[in-house]
């Protein structure tokens, strides 16, 4: 029996991670949740799974779950709350599935504990991957990818040694607006953006798709979890979403990993590798599916695929300060204040703000410093392209 604890259970990822369980009742167990803002859902959790440790975003939220689930459960708040959970004694494995920066003192605390992290939380990665991955090595933890393109290839890396390994494709669908006029990009509105043509995913990483932001930083999360240089990450637009990601070997193979469009495929890798189980999800028909196409991406779409990659190869503090840019800039396009392609030209100008300050990030706190510095500067910048 495993046992494991959620970090964003109320979130996409973390209700997967449930129907997971859902599905291995004899393999797998709830111990802790660690949630935000919805204390209904949460609440409806904590009673179907009974954990021993649940989280809440604010303290104010306490008062809130205690009245619905009463005193059976300990009930812990804020970034120290979910660090709890993610370090608590009694879980072996923890799906990281909080969005964005927050999730970095979690996951840093389960690694710390020597825990098996499921990671789906790439931001962690991106803002602090070294340190996350020198912590798993020092404390005998061990970080999986729950990101579908991730775990593809650690599917794939498992019929090759490393100094094999060419190069790693990620793929990407192209998100909503693949084939829009690029003259009307001025125009899209946050339902169009929301709107993801083959995964449904949570508000953030949605649009992160929609710029593509989110393979440029699927591509910094992927040096760091393969020990891999940027120039050997290439990206290639699959809009059906079946090919998950590819590995090429020096001799020319070319190892891919397929699978129906569900989260749940890489969660059950991640908590029962290396076992594979007899699962009860929906399997791939590619008779039905028929084609599959593949195609370079355009930079001039994408331009944040680029600005990621600039990135990855300057390292240090740069990736952090991507990361904390565009979260504030993608809140900013949520909440109305921008127009779509503000969003990447906000984290260009922080990016460009940033480039004689570049800090090597030896620590948490480095960059828990650095992603306030650049919140702070996406915040109080204002481009031409402002609605
Ligand atoms: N969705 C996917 O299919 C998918 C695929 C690959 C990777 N990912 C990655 O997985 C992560 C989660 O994505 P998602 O789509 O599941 O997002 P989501 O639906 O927005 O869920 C985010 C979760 O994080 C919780 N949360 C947010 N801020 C928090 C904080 N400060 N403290 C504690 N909990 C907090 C939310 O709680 P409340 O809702 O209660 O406020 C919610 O449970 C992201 O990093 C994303 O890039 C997602």
């Amino acid at each position: 029996m495993r046992t494991v604890s959620i970090l964003g259970s109320t979130g996409s990822v973390g209700r997967s991670t449930l129907a997971v369980v859902d599905a291995f009742p004899d393999d797998l167990r709830v111990v802790g949740l660690a949630a935000g803002a919805n204390i209904e859902l949460l609440a409806a959790q904590v009673k179907k799974y009974r954990p021993e440790l649940v989280s809440v975003r604010t303290d104010s939220d306490v008062p809130k779950l205690r009245a619905v689930i009463g005193d059976a459960v300990a009930i812990v708040s804020g970034s120290k709350g979910a660090s709890d959970v993610a370090s608590m004694p009694s879980a072996n494995a923890v799906i990281a599935a909080i969005v964005g920066a927050a999730g970095i003192p979690p996951v840093y605390a389960a690694l710390r504990a020597g825990k098996r992290v499921g990671i789906a939380n790439k931001e962690v990665l991106v803002a602090a991957g070294d340190v996350m991955t020198s912590t798993a090595r020092e404390h005998g933890g061990e970080i999986l990818p729950v990101d579908s393109e991730h775990n593809a290839v650690h599917q794939a890396i498992r019929c090759g040694t490393h100094q094999e390994i060419q190069r790693i494709i990620l793929t990407a669908s192209g998100g909503p607006f693949l084939r829009r006029e690029l003259d009307t990009f001025d125009e899209i509105s946050i339902e169009a953006a929301l709107a993801h043509p083959t995964w449904k995913m949570g508000s953030k990483i949605s649009i992160d798709s929609a710029t593509m932001m989110n393979k440029g930083l699927e591509v910094i999360e992927a040096h760091h979890l393969f020990s891999l240089p940027a120039d050997r990450i290439d990206i290639l637009i699959h809009p059906q979403s079946i090919v998950h990601s590819m590995v090429e070997y020096i001799d020319g193979s070319i190892i891919a990993q397929l699978s129906t469009t569900d989260m749940k495929f890489p969660i059950q890798y991640a908590l029962l590798y290396p076992e594979r189980v007899q699962a009860p999800f929906a399997r791939l028909d590619l008779a039905k599916i028929r084609t599959l196409d593949f195609l370079p991406v355009d930079p001039r779409r994408f331009p944040a695929v680029e600005l990621a990659y600039e990135a990855c190869r300057t390292g240090g503090s740069m990736p952090a300060v991507l990361n904390a840019a565009n979260e504030i800039a993608v809140e900013r396009f949520l909440a109305g204040e921008l127009s779509f392609p503000a969003i990447v030209e906000i984290v260009s100008r922080v990016l460009e703000r940033h480039a004689g300050k570049v800090a090597p990030i030896a620590s948490v706190e480095d960059a828990l410093e650095w992603d306030r510095w650049a919140r702070n500067e996406a915040r109080g910048t204002d481009v031409a392209v402002s609605r």
